[in-house]
């Protein structure tokens, strides 16, 4: 039992010591389909990936091992790089805060960067991993903050919001700047992509497609507080 456990984690190549004790710390006994896949199709070897799979199978995670990992990677030859967490809302973007604050505050500096006002956030500088909005970083992106050439690995949470007709093209701007100006690589995730092909081809990224999910869907129909399931 604990054999199985301790190597599910330790054969994953190009993973650092710390993320491997993490996760064990994190009781991740095993991954899950798309946690495999992702790591298959070079998550930790510099590929863009694209994570089309349903809520609540893991995607998050994949982002966590992407995003620690290159910076350990980096900090081994003493560079100081950043990973950019991109979120649609506000409050996802405190949630994903906060709980990354829990889990890795021991040795790495996490800021959230949401407010409104349109400043030059020169404090930023000194974080590894800023948690932000797609309008703040375009304003950051505006104003030429410094440390932008610092950032190595970009997450795109919810990047459906590219169909959005108000919010979609803000972000597009971003990711073709992104893709064309600086050396990132770029992680999209979504749970619901009407086109994930097309948009893998657009990101340049490896597609991962999964249909695993913690929790059966069932449909049914609910009369007199009775649910009645179709099967
Ligand atoms: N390999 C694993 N083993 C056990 N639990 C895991 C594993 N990977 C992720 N989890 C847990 O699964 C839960 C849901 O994951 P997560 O929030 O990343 O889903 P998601 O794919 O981002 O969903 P959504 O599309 O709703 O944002 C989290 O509580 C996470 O800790
Ligand atoms: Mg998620």
């Amino acid at each position: 039992m604990e054999e199985s456990f301790s190597s599910v984690v330790d054969n994953v190549e190009n993973l650092h010591p710390y993320m491997k004790e993490k996760l064990k710390s994190f009781n991740i006994k095993e991954f899950r389909p798309s946690q495999k896949k992702a790591l298959e199709k070079g998550l930790l070897k510099g590929n863009n990936l694209l994570i089309c799979t349903p809520t609540a199978s893991g995607k998050t995670l994949i982002a966590e091992i992407l995003m620690f990992n290159s910076i350990l990677k980096e900090r081994e030859k003493n560079n100081n790089v950043k990973a950019l967490y991109l979120v649609p809302l506000k409050a996802l973007a405190s949630e994903k805060f906060h709980s990354f604050l829990k889990k890795y505050s021991d040795n790495f500096k996490i800021a959230l960067s949401i407010s409104d006002i349109d400043s030059v956030d020169k404090s930023l500088e000194d974080y590894d991993v800023i948690i932000l909005t797609v309008e703040k970083l375009d304003a950051l992106i505006r104003h030429k903050v410094s440390w932008i050439e610092k950032v190595k690995v970009v997450v795109i949470d919810e990047i459906h919001l590219l169909n959005d007709p108000n919010r979609g093209p803000t972000l597009e701007y971003i990711i073709t700047l992104l893709k064309l100006k600086y050396k990132i690589q770029i992680l999209g995730l979504s749970a619901t992509i009407g086109n994930p092909e097309e948009l893998a081809e657009w990101l340049n990224a490896k597609l991962v497609l999964d249909s695993w999910r913690p929790v059966k869907l069932k449909k049914g129909i609910l009369e007199n507080n009775i649910i009645e399931f179709f099967e």
